[in-house]
Parts: structure tokens; sequence; C-alpha cells
């Protein structure tokens, strides 16, 4: 999705409502506690107190995640509709988290935060490396010295292979089919998405795109942000990618 400056439009917006029935399999505990193992490995753990920063929060279910550790959260997100989702989890646990509507490429916060975390491919989403540039200078401004930002993406690997090309199984509330193409020229994989919302026999379509970045990007990008240590991670393990990978998390620390 390009940012709101160039784009109004928000394609999250049609299922914010519906999203989080979606991600019901999703195992935010568990990758809480990966989040959590990769700090601890990067000597910059997790700890009660620490001040956390859930980019692109959506929902805000990371960011209700760290607030249960006992971390000082706050969660930033340009979509509107899916942060009136996370307020409305917030209010109902009685938790006082800030979210904010912010465009990643375009958000000043003091530098406050220990972690910095942008889970679920949600960088992918910036489709301007130049915007991605942008965004990793705005997390490295909001970020105390030493502090780390965590993150996933999906892989080329992951884009070429159409791993968005899937639908659910008949039985869930909201049923979906997806159809993904990546243009190999441009980087960018369009999904066009239809949703059938079960009860009400609504329909949404909608069209997601995102943009693969390399290990070489990446890299270059936090490395011209001023992250100094940059570890990558096959997804859900303690080991570097392969070739065959298609999610992969990059643990980038700045210096002392
Ligand atoms: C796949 S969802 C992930 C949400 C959440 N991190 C999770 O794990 O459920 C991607 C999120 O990224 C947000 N997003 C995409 N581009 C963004 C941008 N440029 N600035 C801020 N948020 C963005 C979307 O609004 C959406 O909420």
């Amino acid at each position: 999705m390009p940012s709101r400056g160039r784009n109004p439009s928000d394609p999250f917006a049609p299922i914010a409502p519906h999203y989080d029935t979606l991600m019901s399999n999703v195992p935010y505990d568990l990758w809480t506690q990966y989040v959590v193992l990769l700090a601890s490995r990067a000597g910059r753990p997790v700890r009660r107190d620490s001040a956390v920063l859930d980019l692109a929060t959506g929902t805000g279910s990371m960011a209700l995640e760290f607030a249960a550790l006992g971390c000082r959260v706050t969660g930033i997100d340009c979509s509107d509709p899916m942060l009136q989702q996370a307020r409305k989890k917030a209010a109902a646990q009685c938790l006082d988290i800030p979210f904010l509507c912010r465009d990643l490429a375009d958000f000043h916060l003091p530098p406050s935060f220990d972690h910095a975390v942008c889970l679920y491919d949600s960088f992918n989403y910036i489709l301007e490396p130049t915007e991605l540039k942008q965004a990793f200078a705005n997390v490295r401004a909001a970020l105390k010295p030493a502090a780390l930002l965590i993150f996933d993406v999906n892989t080329v690997t992951a884009l070429e292979q159409e791993l968005f090309t899937q639908r659910n199984r008949p039985g869930s509330p909201v049923e979906y089919r997806w159809r993904s193409r990546y243009n190999p020229k441009t980087q960018l994989s369009r999904i066009k998405m239809d949703f059938r919302v079960v009860d009400t026999n609504e329909r949404i379509s909608i069209v997601h795109q995102q943009r693969a970045y390399t290990d070489a990007d990446l890299r270059s990008v936090l490395t011209d942000a001023g992250f100094a240590s940059i570890t990558a991670y096959d997804a859900y393990r303690t080991t570097p990618p392969t070739p065959e990978s298609d999610r992969v998390f990059y643990v980038a620390a700045l210096p002392d």
C-alpha cells in the first residue's frame, strides 16, 4: 500500500471489522515469545517496563501481548479503521495504550523506545524503496541508543511462489479467496482478495500490493538508517534463512 500521502485509499479499511476473525488462528502469543527470544539473543532483552513501539500495529494484537508482559506500548498504523479495533480491544482490557494514526514513512516520535517491532510482513506494504528508507530513519529516530528493531518480511521467494494465492476452508465465519500475481521486474505482488462474511452474505473485494525486498535491499536501508548490527533468522527458528525461506525475521540493533 502506498503511503497515505500518495494514496488516501486504505486497503485494510473494508476488512478491519473482520481482521481479528480472519486472524483467529494466528498465534500472537507465540510470536511474542519468539520476538522476546530474539531480543534476548541480541543481548537486549525485553523487560517489564520496556518501552515498545508496535509499528503497523493493525488491530493491536501484538501491542496487547507486549502490554500483558508489563511493557509500556505505543502502536502506530496508517489505517484508522484498524486502529479503532485496537482501541476497542485495549479499552475492553482496561489497558492504556496510545494508538496513533501515522504513516511509517512520515512519523516523528521522540527517542524514547527500547524496542520497535513490525510484524506480519507490514514493511512489504511500503512499495517505494525511498519510503522504506524514510520509514527506517523515522524508526531509528524514535529509538534510544542500543535499542532494537525486530520485524519480519515476506521474502522474494514467498512472493515469487505466489504464496498469497490461497483460500480458507469452508466453515469459517469469513470465507476468503486470494489470487496474487508477482511481477519480477517491479518486484511488486498484486493480490486480489475476495471475502464473504457468511452471516450477512456481505462480499468484500480489495486489492493489496506488496513489494519484495531482498536481503541486500534491507541491509542497505537499515545500515543507512544507522542500525549497526543486523541478524536475519528463518522465521520462528534461530537458524539463518535459506533460499527457500518464505518469511525472514530481522533483528537490527542501534549502537550504544
Ligand atoms: C498485515 S497487517 C499487520 C497488522 C499487525 N502488525 C498484525 O500483526 O496483525 C499490515 C498493517 O500494516 C499497516 N500499514 C501498511 N502500510 C503502512 C504504512 N505505510 N504506515 C503505517 N501502517 C501501514 C496496515 O494498515 C495494516 O494494519
